[in-house]
């Protein structure tokens, strides 16, 4: 190993940098930072599903202390007409209430914002703006049930390289000669996001100039929104972020609020401060959609699979479309001849549903990997022995190699530490004490994401560097991450390296979405480094005051802020830099996926395997332990990816179990809109949680060989609990949460 390797950052399991700053409650989160004469705003919401607002009473509401302004569509400034969003810009800009009109789409739509000295003063108010609707009746009723919206189920748009549809073969030849079928339907409930920071937004003008303190995935990506709602330039914009209490996909798109708090600001002639409350969470903010899924296995008798039929169906909105792509990865996972899967919409007046943990994936993965393990049932065959025999060693669907695949070490990883070999394949079979034991298991796999980014990176005279890129730290580690590949390809170590996010002034960098900052900014972020790291070689070879003087620029290394040559000649970065008047040194950079996506099918994989004790005669369902496996490409840090892929599971048991966002049928209400009701796992729902992962670099991918690995972990793990259940119980449950009541 080189002297180099041996001192490479990357990889290595350390702290956050940015966790002491957290701990002590020093990390500034978005409706922390404090502007001088700052108001408060307050978001009034609508109380039916579909209508018209017939007359909205603010004089209370205005004469109450302390306020400076009551918004509504009688007084919103006109705002021009969007431009469209430019194809390039991902996610896509939603569709938003911004007070234009008196049209009501949802219950829980933003209707008014209220705007005080103090944020009591604007909830006080707010509680006093009177609205009388006119709710639209008879044929033009709300649609809020999910089983009559899907009699018309609405054939979405294709998005850029996922259409809705696909077929190979032909399944109704493949299913009918199978010496095996399932055939079932499954389904999931609309869930929303609980990140422990709700959505919150500080607006400023100046002139015609907006700055946007936002809790967000996206930075640039609000920047453009706000610059096309507003009709200004994207440079009369800027958005701050530097810390963001969880996202999973709701902070991924701008949504109604931030405009708000931004016009609120206009029209109040003030700063304001726009942060929602937990149970505004559950309605103009996204959500996961609703699902119901069929889908049709065959096989021979020896577990081939010959056919597979994935149809998906998922709930979206009047409001704008949203697709929840159930069946990406029934295209691509096993080998089968025969297979077609479609996405179709049921549209409801409920808030437009967005991204939330591997979207498509984690839905899914319930429905297949819960048929995969009937069809095992049917087969009396093992259920990992039946993925093992229809293993894909190339992408069935794209026709492509993949990019790396060490799926059948996963399984064989977790396989061990599981015991699965200690398995009695018969359901009832296995007990601890009175409780029924349960072992099931599902295979994961999430796509590789990539998409360009830009960074800089200075080399200061203290023998310090700054580097930079316009990215985002969702609780997640991106700030140590790329301190830990900026300190390798600098020669640095790490605590020299400060590296600075989440601000449009940075070079921008992609959504914080999708699994891609670490594979989108990383080599962005490599590639500046070492740049800058040339060009202080390249100084020091030139400068006879130098030891390193007329030596290859080829021939130095840079290790510990030491430029080295191998005979033992060396130099100091900080002095080379001093000797140079102190200025610092800087690079900038980009980084951009190549064509290797037309050449190889890019994915991560991993097996996961849940034991679950269930109570015979109260049904009650305890999880001691998960077991997973996952091939993500070189790992950046172990701790913090140890921390994201257990969080997956975490996630993905909440999933299996308890997470649900419960509709009033009349009102399209959620009526469990606060996390008393609205359950997701606390320390003692979790029993054991056991992660590794198969350390094989992609480097196909990119030049870190680094796959995301924020999703993957939430993937398979509802599946796997109910294939457990199942194997506990004999009761198979085609619906998420399982929860007791299905099992008495
Ligand atoms: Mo992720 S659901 O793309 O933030």
């Amino acid at each position: 190993m080189s002297e180099a390797k041996q001192d490479a950052v990357v990889g290595r399991g350390m702290d956050r940098v940015d966790g002491r700053l957290k701990v002590t409650g020093m990390a500034p989160f978005t409706a922390e930072h404090k502007l001088p004469r700052l108001a408060q705003a307050v978001m009034v919401q609508s109380t039916i599903p579909k209508g018209k607002i017939a007359a909205i009473d603010t004089a209370a509401a205005a004469g109450m202390p302390g306020v400076r302004l009551v918004l509504t569509h009688r007084n919103a400034l006109r705002l021009p007409k969007p431009k469209p969003p430019d194809a390039k810009d991902q996610p896509p800009p939603v569709k938003l209430n911004l007070l234009q009109d008196d049209v009501v789409n949802y219950n829980g739509q933003p209707i008014a914002v209220v705007v005080a000295d103090t944020l009591e003063q604007a909830q006080a108010a707010a509680r006093r703006v009177k609205v009388r609707y006119a709710p639209a009746t008879g044929a033009q009723a709300a649609l809020l049930d999910f089983r009559q919206a899907a009699r018309h189920p609405h054939r979405p748009k294709d998005q850029p390289d996922r259409p809705n549809d696909s077929n190979r073969g032909n399944v109704a030849a493949g299913l009918k000669g199978a010496a095996a079928t399932v055939d079932a339907v499954y389904t999931t409930p609309l869930e929303n996001h609980n990140p422990m920071e709700p959505h919150a937004t500080i607006a400023a003008w100046d002139g015609d100039s907006l700055t946007l303190y936002d809790s967000t995935q996206n930075v640039s990506g609000v920047k453009k929104s706000a610059a096309r709602t507003f009709g200004i330039a994207p440079a009369q914009v800027r958005v701050i972020c530097p810390f963001v209490g969880g996202g999973f996909g709701s902070k991924g798109t701008a949504w109604s609020h931030v405009m708000l708090a931004a016009l609120a600001a206009r029209q109040a002639g003030c700063p304001v401060k726009l942060a929602l409350e937990r149970t505004q969470m559950f309605a103009p903010v996204g959500a996961r959609p609703m699902t119901e899924q069929h889908v049709q296995l065959g096989a021979a008798a020896d577990g081939a699979l010959a056919a597979v039929r994935h149809a998906s169906l998922s709930s979206s909105a009047v409001q704008d479309e949203f697709v929840e792509p159930c069946t990406l990865l029934t295209r691509m996972l096993y080998q089968a001849a025969h297979a077609q899967t479609s996405q179709r919409l049921a549209v409801l007046n409920l808030g437009v549903p967005t991204y939330m943990r591997a979207p498509g994936e984690s839905s899914g993965s319930f429905a297949l990997e819960s048929a995969l393990d009937e069809l095992a049932y049917s087969l009396k065959m093992d259920p990992l022995a039946l993925r093992l025999r229809n293993y894909a060693e190339s992408d069935p669907d794209k026709h492509l190699p993949w990019s790396g695949k060490a799926l059948r070490e996963c399984y064989r990883d977790a396989a061990a530490r599981f015991g699965w070999s200690r398995r009695n394949p018969e359901a009832r079979s296995m007990r601890a004490g009175e409780q029924l034991v349960g072992w099931g298991m599902a295979t994961a796999t999430y796509p590789a994401n990539r998409q360009p980014a830009k960074a800089s990176a200075t080399l200061l005279a203290d023998g310090t560097a700054v580097v930079r890129s316009g990215t985002h730290d969702l609780g997640t580690g991106t700030y140590t991450v790329m301190s830990q590949v900026a300190a390798d390809a600098l020669g640095l170590a790490v605590d020299k390296v400060r590296f600075e996010l989440g601000d449009t002034t940075l070079p921008e960098a992609p959504v914080s979405g999708g699994s891609m900052s670490v594979a989108s900014v990383g080599p962005a972020v490599q590639a500046a480094c070492m740049a800058v790291r040339a060009k202080a070689i390249a100084l020091a070879v030139a400068d006879r005051d130098s030891p390193l003087y007329g030596a290859d620029p080829a021939a130095v290394t840079v290790t510990q802020g030491w430029l080295a040559q191998g005979d033992g000649k060396r130099d100091v970065v900080a002095a080379v830099i001093a000797r140079h008047g102190g200025q610092p040194l800087q690079a900038d950079s980009q980084s951009a996926p190549g064509d290797e996506k037309k050449q190889y099918s890019m994915h991560s994989f991993g097996a996961v395997f849940v034991e679950v004790l269930v109570d015979p005669e109260l049904g009650t369902i305890r999880v001691p332990r998960v077991v997973g496996a996952y091939h993500v490409g070189t790992v950046l840090n172990a701790k913090t990816a140890h921390s994201q892929l257990i969080g997956g599971v975490v996630w993905g048991l909440g999933m299996g179990l308890m997470e649900a966002s419960e509709l009033d049928p009349p009102s399209g209400r959620v009526v469990n809109a606060n996390l008393a009701d609205y359950h997701v796992p606390v320390n003692a729902d979790i029993g054991e949680i056991d992660v590794s992962v198969v350390d094989v670099p992609d480097l196909t991918f990119n030049p870190l060989g680094a796959r995301g690995i924020g999703e993957i972990g939430i993937v398979g793990v509802a599946a796997a609990l109910a294939n457990a259940v199942y194997h506990a119980t004999g009761r198979r449950v085609r619906k998420l949460p399982v929860r007791l009541d299905d099992l008495i």
